[in-house]
């Protein structure tokens, strides 16, 4: 996970900074991207210099094949900077063997970790003011992996461009996330990439979540596509339950993703002896536990959010709402993840990368 001076990078600064055209207290997640991105092409067999420029357009021909098979996979971390003005990330060597796996399933070549590192520093140093200190403020990294060979046989392409977008982000807040329980729709299936950061898992998300929209629901909660009896994940995070005072969450298979920030929670309730669960989730046992009141909890977990409450859910047109605790689980969670994150509590577990 080091990164390598000996590495060539190409580096072209941007001639001014954007920076103070941005309202930083009003950001809307995801619109605003810092000064400079980073890009390398697939080559002839192999991976070329990684480049640093100015964020901006890239021109592909109309026939790549990224726009017609979706030959595409990425990942979203965060860097956070601390009192000291040091730059950390949380986990990023996951999410770098993630990318990696995401890219074999989707038949893209794997990218070399010292490119990775080196280029990822490189670019955080260049856009470090776009990294505000303060609880709650992040820059939001968004790698991915495009094919851009022009040629519309449906194979694999032979050329491929991985890139780095900055974003910068304010603490992510959803208001008040009502959930509905997937009754036909399916986010992934045995066998196929739901385990992987593919661009095609999320884009088949958007219709059916719109219709879960229209009957007053911001998100679904996915089951599972044979039987849509157990509860698997929601669109961008794991999913947690907590029956009387036990965590349950379902194990990662093919078809969920194995969420970094649902590892660490894992974790930390271990250490905290909180008892966690970690085993299918029957529909029919959390509409039992919410019928007989020990239903206290349901929350996504994720890079975005960190730890995202779920107010109540739906299922065949019932409505549940969940209590508002004084003592919550994912208030518990958020603080003592963010606190290693922003560099404010012991790392036992070697999570802090610090970007030098
Ligand atoms: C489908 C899905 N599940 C779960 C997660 C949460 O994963 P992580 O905690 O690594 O961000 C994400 C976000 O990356 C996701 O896209």
């Amino acid at each position: 996970m080091k990164n390598d001076p000996t590495i060539d990078i190409d580096i072209k600064r941007a001639p001014t900074s954007k920076i103070d055209s941005i309202d930083f207290e009003n950001l809307k997640f995801g619109y605003i991207f810092t000064d400079h991105m980073m890009t390398c092409d697939y080559e002839n067999g192999s991976w070329q210099t990684p480049k640093i420029m100015p964020y901006g357009p890239i021109s592909m021909e109309p026939s790549a094949k990224v726009f017609h098979y979706g030959q595409a996979v990425f990942e979203g971390m965060k860097a956070f900077k601390d009192d000291q003005d040091q730059i950390w990330m949380f986990r990023p060597k996951d999410n770098f063997n993630r990318i990696n796996i995401s890219a074999k399933r989707m038949a893209i070549p794997e990218f070399p970790e010292d490119y990775f590192f080196t280029a990822l520093d490189a670019l955080l140093k260049m856009d470090k003011d776009w990294i505000k200190k303060g609880f709650g403020n992040s820059l939001y990294i968004r790698p991915f992996v495009i094919a851009t060979e022009p040629g519309v046989s449906a194979s694999p392409g032979t050329n491929y461009k991985f890139m780095i977008i900055c974003s910068p982000a304010k603490s992510y807040y959803n208001g008040e996330v009502r959930v509905k329980f997937s009754e036909n729709y399916s986010r992934a299936a045995d066998g196929g990439v739901g385990f992987a950061k593919a661009a095609g898992n999320y884009g088949a998300q958007f219709y059916p979540t719109n219709l879960a929209k229209e009957e007053g629901y911001q998100q679904i909660i996915w089951t599972d596509a044979n039987t849509h009896s157990f509860l698997e994940e929601a669109g961008t995070m794991n999913i947690f339950f907590r029956i009387n005072d036990t965590l349950i969450t379902t194990p990662t298979n093919d078809r969920i993703l194995d969420g970094i920030t649902r590892k660490s929670l894992i974790a930390l309730a271990e250490e905290n002896n909180i008892n966690v669960e970690i085993r299918k989730v029957p529909v029919q046992e959390i509409l039992d536990a919410a019928k007989e009141g020990i239903l206290k909890e349901i929350f996504g977990t994720g890079t975005a959010a960190t730890v995202n409450p779920i107010s109540g859910f739906g299922y065949k047109g019932d409505k549940h709402e969940l209590p508002k605790l004084t003592d919550s689980y994912a208030t518990f969670f958020k603080d003592k993840l963010m606190k290693i994150q922003y560099n404010l509590a012991e790392d036992k577990h070697g999570w802090r990368y610090l970007v030098k």
